[in-house]
């Protein structure tokens, strides 16, 4: 089937310009240990978030969702040992996963995870007062997509970027009258970040191993 063949080109892709050492290997088998299997971002997008971190040469990252900590350990690696991911996990179960495969991967100095619901935790960085996020990674419950994205405005700087994951959803997005809340979550959110002048953006669909989704990546421009 058409899926076949998507699937087919992910796995050529990946092979080809992917390297996944034993660690992303691991964290990525360790999805069934998660409450979402399946839900991990692929190999080749865990990629791109790591050219990205590389590209603006971020030190500082914030990702609204752990799951197992295979796009952690992504954004881990492109930071560099002095540099820090902050992950916000509602999940304990899968809070315990993640700190396992990020601790694995060597990375367990450079990794925060902070449990609990992610609109809380983002609330205590903010009130705390951190350094700003040089890349915020939204990829948690879509409903509250629209919230994190806020969050992350209050949580960045001019030149910072803003990824979020999962903005088609087979499709579904286009949708206004959907009555999907995942659906109107990213609707929101993408709503939002377009009326706002501080953003700049897009979006792009994807195909292959996780179906048919998409990112959305938008840059601080004030
Ligand atoms: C779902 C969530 C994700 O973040 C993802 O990448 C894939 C699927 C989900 O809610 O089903
Ligand atoms: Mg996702």
């Amino acid at each position: 089937s058409h899926t076949d063949v998507q699937i087919e080109v992910d796995t050529y892709l990946v092979d080809t310009l992917v390297a996944e050492d034993e660690a992303l290997v691991t964290a990525r088998e360790s999805a069934d240990d998660t409450t979402m299997p399946g839900a991990a971002v692929a190999p080749n997008q865990g990629k791109l978030l790591a050219l990205l971190a590389g590209m603006i040469g971020a030190h500082r990252v914030l990702e609204f969702g752990a799951l197992a900590g295979y796009s952690t350990i992504w954004l881990a690696r492109a930071v560099g040992p002095q540099g820090r991911v902050v992950t916000l996990e509602l999940s304990e179960q899968n809070a315990g996963v993640a700190r396992r495969n990020v601790d694995h991967a060597g990375l367990g100095d450079v990794v925060e995870i902070m449990l609990g619901p992610a609109a809380e935790s983002a609330d205590r960085i903010i009130e705390t007062g951190q350094a700003p996020f040089d890349l915020v990674f939204i990829d948690a419950d879509k409903p509250n997509n629209a919230r994190y994205l806020k969050a992350a405005l209050e949580l960045t700087r001019p030149g910072s970027v803003i990824v979020l994951d999962n903005v088609v959803r087979g499709g579904r997005v286009a949708d206004p009258d959907s009555t999907d809340e995942d659906v109107h979550g990213v609707r929101e959110a993408l709503a939002i970040a377009a009326a706002d002048p501080r953003l700049d953006g897009t979006a792009l669909q994807t195909v292959g191993s996780k179906g048919w989704d998409g990112f959305a990546i938008f840059r601080r421009l004030s």
